[in-house]
């Protein structure tokens, strides 16, 4: 073996010539204090972690790029949005992929019946974008307000720690009926992928096109895996829980090693801009998906995933999406849900990475027209003062300025002005709808697959509290009558009559 090996040094750039022994008075000690070595190894060992995420803490980095096809069927896609980023034919852009679960913590299995999220930076030449979504096309709430008591629903109970216990799931499930359609699919096969590379992957929530003109559109993105759909039943996943927990982690890079590049197509629908009463669920609600036949998909573009990250914690534990974070051409819509997550996103990456955290190399803008130029300051670990912080005079920090600081930008396309008004309350969306979508699932996926949602569901059930297990055979009746007796049945309990007569009539 050729000693091409590099040095060992501290991180003061000190060649390190024994790291086996503390410094010490004679061999039997007592060890001196003075000992820099020692010290900067062991107090960076001690703040090797930073906090995980509070959900989707475990997860996967990988690289690759975004090809547009520069069309919206035989339109230019410029006639829906200016996003620079889908205007050619072949144009690429770099993008970072993380797929993660999303209740366990950094270490949990992968191989878990939970949602996966598919959380895509596209590094633009106008500023990143981040498409934060899940491999299940809908979502169990429809109000963020509701998401902190949800996920501590889905956590380990917090004085045992018994992991996602049916009690405290089904409490809040059998009492948040928005949550049906998302439950019918994680409990159904859907709800175990067989690896990262063979899930779909949406948005879920409504976000809106902006064209020159500053005309919008409301849309949902869809990716399509190239190499098929596939998932794993309880008990394929319960076989491989049993050897590895990282498994859907090792598939993807040693795939990705051995040059079989994932790769997804990807979609959108298209609404116009409206409230859609003709339509009888609400276009901004994310418990819902937009039927394909008449809102049908258009191919915009591929990814492909074609390298691993190299540093496991730069690359994967300190990136950081945001549903706010977007570009020129895409905007907001008025989804409850999209609204607070956009809070909620950038607050916790403050708390969790650092203020300065969009200066670390996977956050930051990468080949941009405008490289990045603030008046923000300092704070914990601030790096790049040159790149990041400096206009042509260093000492101006502040805008407006007569003294060569940075300038606002020239105005750009027209802007999009929503015009808003209404009383402040507090009140849910009129068309809930809460039980035709899952129902119409239940009634259309397989037998073999429907076998398999009634036979989780009475399993997760069965450990359930009576009350939890009626209100809930209550829900699943009036998604479907079948699909209630049948729960009821395994589970041995009547179908409370109410919801029996309701069965099919929807909210
Ligand atoms: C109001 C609802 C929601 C809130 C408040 C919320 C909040 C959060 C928070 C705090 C994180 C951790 C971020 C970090 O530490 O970097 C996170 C991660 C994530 N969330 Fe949400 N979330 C919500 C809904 C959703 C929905 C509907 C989806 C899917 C469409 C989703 C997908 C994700 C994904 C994929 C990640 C992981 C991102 C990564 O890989 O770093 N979340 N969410």
């Amino acid at each position: 073996m050729s000693d091409e090996r590099r040095t060992l040094t501290t991180r003061q750039g000190h060649p390190v010539a024994d790291n086996q022994n503390t410094r010490s008075i004679g061999a039997r000690g007592p060890a001196t204090m003075e000992n820099y070595h020692f010290l900067e190894k062991m107090s960076h060992f001690d703040r090797e972690r930073i906090p995980e995420r509070v959900v989707h803490a475990r997860g996967t980095t990988t690289h690759g790029f975004f090809e547009a096809t520069g069309k919206v069927g035989d339109d230019p896609i410029a006639k829906f949005t200016r996003a620079k980023l889908f205007q050619e034919d072949g144009k690429r852009t770099e993008v970072a992929v993380r797929f993660s679960t999303v209740a366990g913590g950094r270490d949990s299995s992968e191989a878990i019946r939970d949602p996966r999220g598919f959380a895509v930076k596209f590094y633009t030449e106008d500023g990143n974008w981040d498409l934060v979504g899940n491999n299940l096309g809908v979502f169990f709430i429809r109000d963020a307000i509701k998401f902190p008591d949800f996920i501590h629903s889905q956590k380990p109970d917090p004085v045992t720690f018994e992991r996602q216990v049916p009690n405290r799931v089904f409490d809040f499930a059998s009492q948040s009926p928005e949550s049906m359609h998302m439950f019918t699919l994680v409990l159904s096969p859907r709800g175990v992928p067989a690896s990262y590379r063979t899930m779909q992957g949406f948005g879920v929530n409504t976000y809106k096109w902006v064209n020159e003109a500053g005309e919008t559109m409301l849309v949902k993105y869809h990716w399509l895996p190239k190499q098929g759909v596939q998932s794993w039943t309880e008990e394929d996943a319960a076989k491989v829980q049993g050897e590895v927990l990282g498994v859907h982690t090792k598939e993807l890079r040693d795939a990705i090693d051995a040059g079989d590049h994932p790769e997804w197509d990807l979609h959108v629908q298209l609404m116009s801009d409206e409230d859609h009463p003709e339509l009888d669920f609400d276009p901004l609600d994310d418990t819902k998906v937009w039927p394909e036949n008449e809102f049908p998909l258009h191919h915009i573009g591929r990814m492909v995933l074609d390298r691993n990250a190299t540093n496991f914690f730069a690359e994967n534990e300190q990136i950081a999406f945001g549903t706010g974070v977007l570009v020129d051409g895409l905007d907001f819509s008025d989804d409850k849900m999209l609204v607070g997550r956009t809070f909620s996103y950038s607050d916790t990456q403050r708390y969790r990475v650092g203020p300065n955290y969009l200066q670390l190399p996977v956050n930051q803008p990468k080949g941009v027209t405008n490289p990045v130029a603030t008046n923000q300051r300092d704070g914990q670990m601030t790096y790049n003062v040159d790149g990041n912080q400096s206009g042509a005079n260093p000492h101006i920090n502040y805008e407006p300025s007569s003294r060569n600081g940075l300038v606002e930008a020239p105005a750009g396309g027209v802007p999009h002005t929503p015009y808003v008004a209404g009383h402040v309350v507090r009140q849910k969306l009129a068309r809930t709808n809460d039980y035709a979508q899952p129902g119409e699932r239940y009634r259309t996926i397989e037998a073999w697959e429907r076998d398999d949602l009634v036979g989780n569901l009475i399993a997760n059930l069965a450990q359930c509290n009576p009350d939890i297990q009626e209100r809930m055979v209550g829900h699943l009746t009036q998604c479907d009558a079948e699909f209630g007796s049948r729960v009821a049945q395994g589970l041995g309990i009547s179908v409370p009559e109410r919801e029996m007569a309701m069965a099919g009539n929807d909210d």
